[in-house]
């Protein structure tokens, strides 16, 4: 796990926005992993940015989501979809049907995830995974004891959760979804390249459990640990509890231009 610690949230963006433009430079059909959450927005920014200056193409990129709320109407905007077509996938060049999302609106939910899980498969794999962590350590919607190999499935949102996606919904808790389908932590651990952000002091407990605690479902976002090519950035506030936090600085300072991340 290679943890890079940067003063401020905006000092992140290009150093990920960089992996995106090698990994397409290379693979222009890649496999991209979208998380929803405020955390990426300014990494989807820059890669707005780099678009519209020419740098960045989409056009033959594919996209998956992390999850998605059970039972939305198509056209509810607070629909995971909709959210990232608004914020990335709509301002870029990425065909709208390379993006998919885990279909909180099928029957048969189980097989719905099933399904996500084998489209993943079939696209080649997920080759660059953004992600974001929640203050309980939980990475997608894979809160606290879940299973660290779990696959895409329907899962129950925590009222805590739920409490804090109401300013989505106008603070109306009614209508806030009661379930969802995600990702599992097994679906996200067979991405090539996982690439975890936090920002701020209140992930400064999560980020320093994830990245220096006890592998455990307890804290989810451990399970990347086990990753062969995970990364994770963290602002000054969210690495303050990090104990080796200058060594990750001195080793990335040091670390040649062209190694990327
Ligand atoms: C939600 C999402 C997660 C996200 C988390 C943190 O639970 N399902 O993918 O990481 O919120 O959100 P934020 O980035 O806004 O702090």
């Amino acid at each position: 796990m290679e943890v890079i610690v940067v003063e401020r949230p905006e000092d992140a963006a290009p150093i990920v926005a960089d992996a995106y433009s090698r990994l397409l430079a290379a693979k222009p059909d890649a496999v991209l992993g979208l998380a929803t959450g405020s955390t990426p927005l300014g990494v989807y920014d820059e890669l707005v940015r780099r678009y519209e200056a020419g740098e960045l193409t989409f056009a033959s990129a594919r996209a998956f989501l992390l999850d998605e709320y059970v039972g939305l109407p198509a056209d509810h905007p607070e629909r995971y979809r909709a959210f990232i077509e608004r914020v990335f996938t709509g301002r870029v060049d990425l065909r709208p049907d390379a993006v998919q999302g885990p279909d909180g609106l099928a029957e048969d939910l189980s097989a719905a995830g099933v399904a996500y899980d084998a489209a993943i498969r079939e696209a080649g794999g997920i080759d660059l995974q953004i992600l974001g962590i929640g203050a309980d350590g939980h990475l997608a919607f894979n809160m606290p004891m879940s299973s660290l190999t779990g696959r895409t499935r329907l899962k129950t949102l925590t009222p805590k959760t739920r409490l804090d996606n109401a300013r989505f919904f106008d603070d109306d808790l009614d209508q806030v979804p009661r379930h969802c389908l995600t990702q599992g932590l097994g679906t996200i651990m067979e991405s090539r390249h996982a690439v975890m952000l936090g920002f701020g002091l209140n992930k400064a407990q999560a980020v320093r459990e994830c990245v220096e605690g006890a592998v455990s479902a307890r804290w989810p976002a451990s399970v990347l640990q086990l990753h062969p090519h995970a990364t994770v950035v963290v602002d000054a506030e969210a690495a303050s509890q990090l104990t080796f936090r200058e060594y990750y600085r001195t080793t990335y300072d040091g670390k040649p231009d062209w190694q990327g991340i």
